[in-house]
């Protein structure tokens, strides 16, 4: 047999990036909160992140692939880790569309959404970096240990369909939005 071919390194790698974030997002809703941050577009920048990587090319893989190998491989689909980390998706999602909307009401110049926008975006960072921390060091190595070494191919061949289903550049473009958002961060403090 040859070495087991890695099915979670390329999703660890993108939770740095996510992390990476949830820091700025952490850092700016912090001060939104006290009133100190008014730039109401990082927060649609943050969710056009979020929506299209973290959810649709990130999430994507896990749902689509790992967790159904991990269902197919043993794991009951119901009161399961997939269960929670499905409902984690969701919880998720609705912090995010909430954020959206009290900075889409700002940007039209309705007062008041300081509170909802930083509420909703400090919920949703709280909440994805337990559910990271959860996947990096529990579930993860455990779809380690669990999936056969005769899956694998197809686990990783599936991954690169869905990467090949994005736009060309999609991940550097993220990649750059980041960079970007944290050098406005250091620009600030400066
Ligand atoms: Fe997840
Ligand atoms: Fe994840």
């Amino acid at each position: 047999m040859g070495t087991k071919r890695d099915i979670t390194t390329t999703l660890v790698n993108e939770h740095k990036l996510i992390l990476r974030m949830l820091e700025v997002l952490e850092r700016n809703a912090s001060l939104t909160r006290e009133g100190k941050y008014t730039d109401y577009r990082f927060y649609l920048d943050a969710v056009d992140f979020i929506r299209n990587y973290a959810d649709r090319f990130h999430h994507a893989k896990e749902e689509d692939v790992l967790f159904e190998a991990l269902v197919a491989n043993g794991m009951p689909r119901q009161n399961s880790p997939v269960a929670a980390m499905l409902l984690e998706h969701d919880q998720g999602r609705a912090f995010v569309r909430a954020m959206e909307e009290a900075a889409q009401a700002a940007l039209r110049g309705e007062q008041g959404q300081d509170n909802a926008i930083a509420a909703n975006a400090l919920g949703y960072l709280e909440l994805l970096r337990e559910h990271i921390a959860k996947e990096d060091d529990i579930l993860y190595p455990l779809a380690e240990r669990l999936i056969p070494d005769t899956l694998r191919d197809g686990i990783i061949a599936a991954y690169n369909a869905a990467e090949a289903r994005t736009p060309t550049g999609f991940a550097a473009r993220y990649e750059e939005l980041v960079n970007s958002c944290e050098g406005k961060v250091v620009d600030r403090a400066a």
